[in-house]
């Protein structure tokens, strides 16, 4: 695993002339870099014109959000053919704000990650537990619980990423300590393990998300068994996600060495 992951989640925000000024950027910082993998997941309705400002490039567009289903009467939503046929590589599934808002469920999740799945849409699932869960002791359970339900309908082939997102680190600028983000990250490599067994978990990397900046992003990415995180605020400011990659970028070169060019 050499490449360091990094993914965004814009959530409700920007618009149109704000997205393409920058991506126009964006792309020239960071439109091929060396060791990273970056993921874009914007509102969707920006993944058409921003697929052909990347085009080219090494940065991936995806989406928030996927409707389980292809076509039909489903008003307002938005399938994985639909955003296939923009340009849309990457969906982000199972945020804790669609839990929360939305009322999505594991059982949910998993329909929305076969969807994806079906229709080449690169999935990167977001599991994590709320404070009440963790305070009540409840933190493997419920993690335990997420893997098991989510993703049922993974064959061997398949590959994702997972986020953990614990909920309450999320736009509250509180983070877990770090051996307590190592420990989760640990305990859903095992359950991978344990289910799909130790060849098929080589085609999962495990992200963290949730109040990730510039100044904890090193930290994190040097953590064993997390390949890499996502930002949410911070990735609004263009100044504040290049940071946080050059930050992200550092600590894998560090603790992964890449192999000679
Ligand atoms: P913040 O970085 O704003 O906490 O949001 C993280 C997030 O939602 C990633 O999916």
């Amino acid at each position: 695993m050499n490449n360091c992951i990094v993914f965004t989640n814009w959530k409700m925000n920007k618009t149109l002339t704000e997205t393409e000024e920058f991506f126009k950027k964006l792309v020239e910082l960071h439109g091929d870099r060396r060791g990273l993998e970056l993921i874009m997941c914007i509102p969707s309705l920006y993944i058409g014109s921003v697929a052909s400002l990347c085009r080219g490039s090494s940065i991936r567009v995806g989406s928030e959000n996927i409707y389980p289903g292809n076509w039909g009467a489903y008003t307002g939503e938005i399938s994985a053919p639909m955003l296939a046929s923009v340009g849309c590589e990457v969906a982000l599934i199972g945020h804790s704000e669609r839990r929360k808002y939305f009322h999505e469920d594991d059982e949910l999740v998993g329909r929305k990650l076969k969807s994806a799945l079906e229709h080449g849409i690169f999935p990167i699932v977001c599991i994590g537990e709320t404070r009440e869960e963790r305070d009540a002791g409840r933190m493997f359970s419920v993690l335990e619980r997420q893997v098991e339900t989510c993703f049922q309908c993974l064959t061997t082939e398949n590959r994702l990423h997972i986020a953990y997102e614990p909920r309450w680190a999320i736009g509250t600028g509180v983070i877990p300590e770090y051996p307590e983000i190592e420990e989760a990250h640990r305990f859903i490599r095992e359950e991978i393990v344990k289910r799909y067994g130790t060849a098929f978990s080589t085609n999962i990397s495990l992200l963290y998300g949730g109040s990730v900046s510039p100044e904890n992003s090193f930290a994190i990415c040097s953590l064993e068994h997390v390949d890499g995180v996502g930002y949410g605020g911070c990735s609004l400011d263009l100044d504040c996600l290049s940071r946080g990659i050059e930050e992200s970028i550092r600590a894998f070169r560090d603790n992964h060495p890449l192999p000679p060019a």
